[in-house]
């Protein structure tokens, strides 16, 4: 009989862990993966990713149709908001996605066991009443919604919500608030904007969207506050008292300063999300988690005990599906005995607003930082959309993309860009980045005539002093 009821057992079925536990399965392992939830997916088939693009992009349809953008094109309608109907299409793509998943885990015959596990020792965890046994055990248990001291959130009234509240409301707030200008509060601020809602944005720093290239930050808000989001920088919200269905936000500046107040109808808490590990018994196993509450590994993904691995959200780098997707496969690779790697400096980054944001690789800040401090070591070639032919013909002048690269060796060290179609642009930068492409290479490469992508070209040239239609 064998040692362990599984070779490999998979904790949490996001996108991490169920791509983990399908790779190890596709490697032969007998595989199991644990899930809470009542569906497969994770945070981003059930209540991210999926849900928040299914309403980004219907949103989209409506604020076109509203806005006049169809009609400076011919396309003369009235558009009437069917929320509920909005909301539909929202749940059957999540529904349709999650069940793939499910039907994914019997093709390649990983068995799901259904509940939250618990660690017992290094090989033995307790998912419900099951005691199940692996050689090897992934932690995947991703991330959730870090709470705001002094703020309540009640998803359940549609007051003061969280993302996942924010997807599901079912009426269009008159004033809305999103605390926090970083990713959540923009893509879901534009969706409830979109649909006719006043919304004001308050961030604690001075500026949208840290992490992202400086000129891109800017740029991004100046795009934002055009399409009618109100900015309040350097602002903190330090209580909100609900009283039926109005919410009252006190707020001061970050510094320090005079209190103010304001009445809105939602308020959206969006200030980032913190690793999962409570209920797991880490202290079983003698695993500690670090100051931000995340799981160290190694390069190979394996934590300091030697058969328990852990990728996606509740590790360290950037909270983002496509990372865990990475990571999950390298993690089961390893495992099997493969070399599985990921290539931590080209992860790209997507806001899917209209225009989205993209980026790849280091900031010109991080790039100057990485040159210690000489500007003059990195060369950077900029492009506008507006003078992009398809952006252009398609009524989207606005953005710009960015390379950047390393003055001497003309390496691209990262790639920006505001464009409709960012998020698909970005791809070909990441690749470049990961064959070690230099500008040049970018500039030489033949890009199809009329594209968006032709702009990624010209930013290259530009990196050269030598762009063509500018
Ligand atoms: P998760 O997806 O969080 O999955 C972990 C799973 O583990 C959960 O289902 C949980 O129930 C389960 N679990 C936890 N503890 C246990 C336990 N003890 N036992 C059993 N199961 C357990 N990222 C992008 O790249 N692109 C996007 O467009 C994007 N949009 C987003 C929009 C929103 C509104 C949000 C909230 C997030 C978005 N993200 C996006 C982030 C993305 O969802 C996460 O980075 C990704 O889901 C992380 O994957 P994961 O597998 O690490 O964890
Ligand atoms: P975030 O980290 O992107 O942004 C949080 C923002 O809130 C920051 O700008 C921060 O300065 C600000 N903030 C923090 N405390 C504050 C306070 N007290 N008052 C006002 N502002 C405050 O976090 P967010 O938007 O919640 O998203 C969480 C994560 O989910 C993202 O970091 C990302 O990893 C992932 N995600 C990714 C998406 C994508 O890839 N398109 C979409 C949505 C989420």
């Amino acid at each position: 009989m064998a040692e362990y009821d599984y070779d490999v057992l998979v904790i949490g079925a996001g996108p991490g862990g169920y791509v983990a536990a399908i790779r190890a399965a596709q490697l032969g392992l007998k595989t199991a993966c644990a899930e809470g939830r009542e569906t497969l997916g994770g945070t981003c088939l059930n209540v991210g990713c999926i849900p928040s693009k299914a309403m980004l992009h219907a949103s989209e349809f409506f604020d076109a149709a509203a806005n006049g953008e169809m009609a400076e094109m011919g396309v003369e309608v009235k558009p009437k908001l069917n929320l509920d109907k909005m909301h539909a299409q929202r749940i059957d793509a999540v529904d349709g996605l999650t069940k793939g998943i499910e039907f994914l885990f019997k093709k390649n015959k990983v068995d799901w066991k259904k509940g939250y596990a618990t660690f017992q020792d290094a090989h033995t965890v307790k998912v419900g009443d099951e005691t199940v046994t692996a050689k090897d055990i992934i932690i995947a248990t991703g991330s959730s919604v870090t709470p705001l001291p002094g703020v309540d959130v009640d998803n359940d009234k549609q007051v003061v919500v969280d993302s996942t509240g924010a997807l599901e409301l079912a009426t269009v707030p008159k004033k809305m608030v999103v605390i926090g200008g970083g990713v959540i509060g923009l893509e879901l601020g534009s969706v409830w904007r979109r649909l006719g809602s006043e919304v004001t944005c308050i961030e604690f720093l001075d500026e949208i969207l840290p992490g992202l290239d400086g000129d891109i930050r800017k740029e991004s808000r100046k795009i934002f506050k055009k399409q009618g989001i109100d900015f309040k920088l350097g602002t903190k919200v330090t209580g909100v008292a609900v009283k039926g269905k109005t919410a009252t936000l006190t707020m001061e500046p970050a510094a320090g300063g005079d209190t103010e107040t304001m009445d809105v109808d939602c308020v959206l808490v969006s200030i980032g999300r913190r690793p999962n590990t409570d209920g797991l018994g880490l202290d079983a196993i003698g695993l500690e988690t670090n100051k931000r509450g995340q799981i160290e590994i190694d390069h190979d993904f394996r934590t300091k005990i030697d058969n328990v691995w852990a990728i996606g959200d509740c590790v360290p780098g950037p909270m983002l599906a496509h990372k865990a997707e990475d990571e999950g496969i390298a993690c089961a690779e390893n495992i099997a005995g493969e070399t599985g790697i990921v290539n931590h400096e080209v992860i790209p980054n997507v806001v899917y607003t209209l225009p989205e944001i993209a980026g790849v690789g280091l900031t010109t800040e991080e790039a100057i930082e990485k040159m210690g401090g000489d500007k003059k070591a990195i060369k950077v070639g900029k492009f506008p959309m507006m003078a992009n032919s398809r952006a252009k013909t398609n009524h989207e002048p606005d953005g710009f993309v960015k390379v950047i690269a390393e003055a001497e060796s003309d390496r691209v060290l990262g790639v920006w860009a505001i464009a409709s179609v960012a998020g698909t642009m970005i791809a070909q930068a990441a690749q470049a980045m990961e064959f070690g492409a230099t500008s040049e290479d970018i500039a030489y490469t033949c890009h199809a005539h009329p594209t968006h992508s032709e702009a990624m070209k010209e930013a290259a040239m530009a990196v050269q002093g030598k762009p063509i239609h500018m």
